[in-house]
């Protein structure tokens, strides 16, 4: 998979890159991430990439041509499965659109800034909106960290047996069962009974019985 990000500021989240299992994944050449800073599409020497928004109002908007020319360029070069636009005004972030993202060949990320972008952007280019939650950052990049993390994680391959994606929460609309390792008793705190007993079925059970009571009382609307 390829990922390419529009970003006022790449330096800001290339190192998330860096590390831990985005990093393993690179790595094995399954995903690779290209950074585009937007400044080098500016209209001027100055690097002009935002004005005032018509109709008056605090806040800059970042101007259409310089993020045309840069999507425009990149669209030359390859077909993009999404291009997709970070922004709180958008459908939230889940699991089933992560899995779906995770088998696209090539995703272009367009991270917002200051009040947003162009609104004609939006009509022009982008084919998917993304939000990563109900609050308001102050640009798309931490966003699209996010959302790279979730998808490039469920790349068939990027993950061990050991670290399978198969059990998270959410994959099947629950929340995860609490998970112990050794040792078996802390401060008189016991690891629970069923976990020691190596009886597998009832195991399984158990951790279920527990995802289920979990999410009722943590996150009842997924139910
Ligand atoms: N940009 C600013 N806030 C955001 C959010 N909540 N999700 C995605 N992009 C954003």
């Amino acid at each position: 998979m390829r990922i390419d990000i529009i970003t006022v500021s790449p330096d800001l989240i290339k190192s998330p890159f860096e590390f831990s299992i985005m990093k393993r994944a690179i790595d094995k050449q399954m995903a690779e991430v290209h950074f585009h800073d937007l400044r080098k599409f500016a209209l001027n020497k100055y690097g002009k990439i935002d004005d005032y928004q018509f109709g008056g109002g605090a806040g800059m908007v970042l101007m259409i041509e310089p993020i045309d020319a840069c999507i425009s360029q990149l669209k030359k070069e390859r077909d993009y499965d999404e291009i997709i636009y970070m922004t709180p005004d958008a459908p939230t972030l889940n699991q089933r659109t992560a899995n779906t993202l995770s088998m696209a060949e090539n995703i272009l990320i367009l991270c917002g800034h200051y009040k947003g972008v162009d609104h004609r952007i939006r009509e022009m280019h982008i084919t998917k909106e993304i939000s990563i939650g109900d609050y308001v950052l102050s640009g798309g990049e931490l966003g699209a960290v996010v959302l790279c993390d979730a998808i490039i994680r469920l790349i068939p391959g990027v993950l061990g047996d050991e670290t399978s994606a198969l059990t998270d929460s959410f994959q099947d609309d629950l929340l995860s069962p609490p998970v112990y390792t050794r040792p078996a008793e802390y401060k008189g705190m016991k690891v629970p009974e069923v976990l020691l007993s190596g009886n597998f079925p009832k195991i399984d059970d158990w951790r279920t019985e527990q995802a289920l009571s979990r999410t009722e009382s943590i996150r009842p609307d997924l139910l």
